[in-house]
């Protein structure tokens, strides 16, 4: 992104952010104050769209969010009982994601901000998940550790300072979010995977079929879940081949065990290792209830503060875009009219 770097922002005040995310398949749009306190949080959800074709459409993700993105801003202005000159910036998620869908939400801050004169902040939507956190929690200061587990990301990130992040592991393979998406259709529960598998998961039996719990040789933080799906589709083939029913949900809970162990125990590993003291989870997947059971249990094992977001903070919105963008803005970290969308943008690249 090129940047235009202005001297950090004198506030007497605080800053009242507008945020907008149109990364995949939710148009979102919120107003949050000094990055903690959300006045609004407007989620457009596409899912009843996409559902009908068994995942996201890119091309009619793109058309969607278009349709509603104006009334989707004016509805988080409303909610917050504000007007536009009262905003202090506009913050816009600009990657890593869906490259048409990005391009809405960017084109359409950019030409906000212009038109309204506000400062334009160019978020990384893994650091919106991340800053979620800061939303629920009130107290909660970096340093920590944070697992960020989407449909498109799972990384094992220190997080040093705000904006500043250190990604100790990542998936070599499938995203857990998108392991679990996979899973849901090979079973036929659908899409979206996850929480249809949540729920499935609560009536069966997380005990009934051994699945393989992947570790990458020399990386003990790095995840890789492709062969757990593969092994989840083989058990599939075999009862069909022999004539026995499938009982899904045992699959789902076997399935998601093996997700779960895996998740908390590299994550614990690093907790270890590094002497954290303090634990986030954050993205769609960390609204699961067995992840987010699991984990609390092994922080407080150790004393390690453990924290968390309500799941309409984990998965995808706008009110994290905002709240990680106030970081930005007393930074004075400002985007210029060439900001572009990114579909494969890193953490840590600004
Ligand atoms: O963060 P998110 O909304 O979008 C991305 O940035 O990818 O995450 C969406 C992912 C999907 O793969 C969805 O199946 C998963 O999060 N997810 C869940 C749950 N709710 C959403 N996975 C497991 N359990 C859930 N309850
Ligand atoms: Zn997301």
């Amino acid at each position: 992104m090129e940047a235009v770097r202005n001297e950090a922002v004198n506030m007497p005040d605080g800053a009242v952010i507008l945020g907008i995310e149109s990364s995949c398949d939710e148009t979102a749009a919120a107003v949050v104050k000094n990055g903690r306190e959300v006045l609004s949080n407007i989620i457009y959800s596409q899912i009843d769209t996409h559902t009908l074709y068994g995942g996201v459409v890119p091309e009619i993700a793109s058309r969607k969010h278009i349709e509603v993105i104006v009334q989707v801003v004016r509805k988080a202005l409303e909610e917050a009982h504000l007007n536009i000159e009262d905003i202090d910036a506009v913050a816009v998620t600009y990657g890593p994601g869906l490259v048409g869908p990005l391009l809405v939400g960017v084109s359409y801050a950019k030409a906000y901000a212009w038109g309204t004169g506000k400062p334009l902040i160019g978020v990384h939507h893994i650091e919106g998940h991340i800053a979620a956190n800061f939303i629920e929690n009130k107290n909660l200061e970096p340093p920590f550790m944070c697992l960020v587990v989407s449909g498109g990301h799972t990384h094992l990130v220190n997080v040093r300072d705000y904006g500043e992040y250190e990604i100790l592991g990542r998936t070599m393979d499938d995203a857990a979010g998108e392991a679990y998406d996979k899973v849901a259709r090979a079973i036929g529960l659908g899409y979206p995977g996850g929480p249809k598998i949540d729920k499935a998961a609560k009536t069966g039996n997380p005990e009934a079929i051994h699945f393989p719990r992947a570790h990458v040789d020399g990386e003990e933080y790095d995840f890789s879940f492709s062969g757990l799906k593969s092994s989840v589709l083989n058990y599939l083939n075999s009862c069909e081949m022999k004539g026995e029913t499938v009982n899904t949900a045992d699959v789902a809970a076997s399935f998601q065990a093996a997700v779960v162990d895996v998740l908390v125990g590299n994550s614990m590993k690093a907790v270890d290792k590094f002497g954290a003291g303090k634990f986030a989870i954050a993205g769609g997947v960390a609204s699961n209830t067995a992840l987010r059971e699991a984990m609390e249990k092994a922080c407080a094992e150790r004393g390690v503060e453990f924290f968390r977001p309500s799941p309409i903070l984990c998965t995808d919105n706008a009110a994290m875009i905002a709240g990680a963008a106030y970081f930005e803005y007393l930074k004075g970290n400002f985007a210029g009219p060439t900001l572009n969308a990114v579909a494969n943008l890193k953490l840590g690249d600004r």
